[in-house]
């Protein structure tokens, strides 16, 4: 398995529920020092091994998931987890905001699934599932830009899994709702709070990393062999409502 955006929050979940499920993993954040503690805090961390990088420099992606490849003798799984936010009203996000939101969250985890195709299509169980949210799927204030990249990776996403099915790999996505995360807290302030957000959604409460990671296990699990082009919300029923 390759997780991205593994040092924290749902990324790591996913990188330590894979880990006890048996399987190895490749942890890529852009983060090395976080990324270091994060494997090193896990059960069974020889079978994980860490790939310092960026999702938005396709050249070291490329290298990266070489290495993935070459460490766990391949890569039957993929993990599309690294994103950034941006929380900023649209009178004030530049061409340049724009640009750095997609060239992680959109095109980012495109060059990793891409640098990923032959060792993905030769374990002949291949699977990718990109975390997308509950924001691709209904908007949200103040995140253009963040909405547009979660809705863009869902159609991608479709569109992979309809190229791909012939080498014998699916593509699906997940869309979390609220998680508590370094992300998440990161969106609060006076305007507003956690009891806010909870109040938004029928279950009355957000989500756990781990919640999150068991959807994505199912997803890239034989279990699923029949789901593909999906966009599963795991979101206590906020997109419905
Ligand atoms: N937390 C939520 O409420 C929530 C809700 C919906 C969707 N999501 C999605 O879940 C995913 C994980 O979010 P999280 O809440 O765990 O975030 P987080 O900020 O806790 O963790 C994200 C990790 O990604 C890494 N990262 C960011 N940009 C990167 C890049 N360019 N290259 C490599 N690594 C990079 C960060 O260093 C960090 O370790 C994201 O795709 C996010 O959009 C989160």
């Amino acid at each position: 398995m390759l997780v991205t955006g593994a040092a924290a929050g749902i990324g790591l979940a996913c990188a330590r529920r894979f880990l006890t499920e048996g399987a190895r993993v490749a942890m890529v954040d852009r983060d090395p020092e976080r990324l270091s503690g994060a494997r090193d805090s896990l059960a069974a961390s020889e079978r994980a091994f860490v790939i310092a990088l960026d999702v938005s420099d396709a050249a070291a992606v490329r290298e990266g998931v070489g290495e993935a490849t070459r460490r766990m003798g391949g890569i039957d799984g993929i993990v599309n987890n690294a994103a950034v936010d941006l929380l900023r009203p649209f009178a004030e996000v530049s061409a340049s905001d724009w640009n750095g939101v997609m060239a992680v969250n959109l095109v980012g985890a495109m060059e990793v699934c891409r640098a990923a195709l032959d060792p993905l299509a030769a374990s002949g169980r291949g699977a990718i599932v990109n975390v997308a949210s509950a924001a691709g799927l209904r908007p949200v204030p103040g995140r253009v830009a963040y909405c547009a990249s979660k809705a863009a990776l869902i159609m991608a996403t479709r569109a992979l899994a309809l190229e791909l099915a012939e080498r014998g790999i699916r593509a699906n996505a997940v869309c979390p709702g609220a998680v508590d995360t370094g992300l998440f807290r990161a969106s609060l302030g006076d305007a507003i709070t956690v009891e806010d957000v909870k109040a938004r959604y029928a279950q009355r409460r957000i989500g756990d990393a781990e919640e999150i990671a068991a959807a994505v296990a199912f997803l890239l699990s034989d279990e699923a062999s029949f789901i593909t082009g999906s966009a599963l919300a795991v979101d206590g029923g906020r997109a419905f409502h």
